[in-house]
């Protein structure tokens, strides 16, 4: 087993480059299967989640080349089965894109229940109700989903949750099918807008992605054979710029798109932070002391529950008491306990966390359970006086690429051990 070993408190200085984000990636890598051809993805984050779904694309027939670190070339001619590999399929959360995926290329399509995060119950009612609106059937049973639709047709589907993993697929199963769709209460983050112009790239008929209402006219096949850049990661970003507060420190955040983060600008500058938006990069610093402040996560454009964690270790070390309220999961406060174990006051209750800021943390062992929570136990490590180890590496591996590497570059005390 892995662990980091952390020291400080330091804080961070220099330049940080960010690359393709991890939830556009895992659903624009699927995408390929809706095109009979060849295409080259550029920028993709080198993570565990990524080369998983690679992994299940090839078993599913299709060749894929790395060209090098962040690029491949995938050739989707040859799909010969409409099984995806069980096991595969449950280690992580966004394999349930292969079923809006193969929907449209094959008609049907058996794949695992998707895992992922343990955030609370997350159900994929919302994604099953646009396959049968569209004209699939799907069953579940053992834990496998079994989904069959050969002439899918154009449908309005009203979401009645906001979802990304749920716009996105349906979205993936409309794009081949006959007639319109319309996609309505539809969930608009970044990602969501990056596979839209990935698949309108390839010939599809998509608009309105990042709105609330997106319409998806049916085309009969994509024209494929291009090159493709994965959008910069605005939850690697925003991590970074609150890791930028945390730890008193100075950081330009390289190849973002900083209008994706105008919720954290806000709320940085809320509590006492500063921001210089470079448009492609943006600097973050703070040389005194936070102030408390509020925060609720929402659907994109509210703050993001994907940076919620990391947000935690700034108003653990802020002056006053905060409160933040997680909307989106049931259970996002793990990490709170971990924090406490470094000398922070926090009361998670349900899905309310109330932060009794504190002047330093003191490094302890503590323990990753989710992707977000482990970086914002990297950042609580920098920040914090004396030694932190930080287990289940494994999640956090999902997510960042080399993350031990880019905190090292930026001043961060910080070493990959085996246990
Ligand atoms: C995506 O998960 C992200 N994962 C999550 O990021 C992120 O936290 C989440 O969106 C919200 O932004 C990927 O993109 C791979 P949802 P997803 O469907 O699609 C409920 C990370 O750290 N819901 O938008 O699974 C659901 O329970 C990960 O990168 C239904 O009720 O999230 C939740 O309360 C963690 N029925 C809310 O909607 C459904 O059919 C939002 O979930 C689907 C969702």
């Amino acid at each position: 087993m892995e662990k980091l070993i952390i020291t400080g408190p330091t804080p961070l200085k220099g330049e940080v480059h960010i690359n393709g984000a991890k939830n556009a990636a895992v659903a624009i890598l699927p995408a390929t299967l809706l095109f009979n051809g060849i295409c080259t993805i550029d920028n993709l984050p080198n993570i565990s989640d990524v080369k998983i779904s690679c992994t299940i694309l090839e078993q599913l027939g299709a060749k894929i080349t790395w060209n090098k670190p962040n690029e491949i070339t995938i050739d989707t001619r040859n799909i010969t089965t409409t099984q995806a590999p069980l096991d595969l399929t449950s280690k992580f959360r966004a394999s349930y894109y292969i079923i809006g995926a193969m929907l449209g290329r094959m008609g049907e399509i058996e794949v695992g229940m998707p895992g992922g995060c343990k955030l609370g119950a997350r159900p994929i009612d919302q994604h099953i109700k646009g396959f049968e609106l569209l004209g699939a059937s799907v069953s579940l049973e053992k834990g496998t989903i079994h989904a069959k639709g050969k002439h899918l047709k154009g449908n309005n589907i009203y979401m009645d949750v906001v979802s990304v993993g749920a716009t996105i697929n349906v979205m993936l199963a409309a794009v081949l099918a006959e007639g319109t769709t319309v996609i309505d209460n539809a969930a608009k983050e970044p990602h969501i807008v990056d596979v839209a112009n990935f698949l309108n790239t390839m010939g599809a008929d998509i608009r309105g992605a990042g709105t609330d209402v997106i319409k998806i006219n049916g085309v009969k096949k994509l024209e494929g054979n291009i090159n493709y850049s994965v959008v910069p990661d605005q939850i690697e970003a925003g991590t970074f710029m609150l890791a930028a507060v945390a730890t008193r420190g100075d950081l330009l955040i390289k190849n973002c798109i900083t209008k994706h983060l105008d919720s954290v600008t806000a709320k940085i500058l809320e509590i006492g932070g500063n921001v210089e938006d470079h448009g492609d990069s943006i600097r973050v610093w703070c040389k005194k002391r936070p102030t408390k402040a509020n925060i609720k996560t929402l659907p994109h454009p509210g703050f993001p529950t994907d940076l919620q964690p990391q947000m935690g270790v700034v108003l653990s070390l802020a002056d006053g008491t905060s409160i933040i309220n997680e909307s989106i999961w049931e259970s996002r406060f793990q990490y709170t306990e971990e924090l406490n174990k470094m000398g922070a006051k926090i009361t998670a209750q349900g899905k309310t966390a109330v932060f009794e800021g504190v002047p330093k943390l003191y490094g302890a062992p503590v323990y990753s359970s989710d992707l977000r929570a482990g970086a914002a136990l990297i950042i609580a490590g920098t920040a914090a006086n004396g030694t932190t180890e930080v287990y289940n590496l494994e999640h956090i591996d999902r997510g960042y690429e080399n993350i031990e590497e880019k905190f090292r570059s930026i001043g961060a005390k910080i070493e990959r051990v085996k246990e």
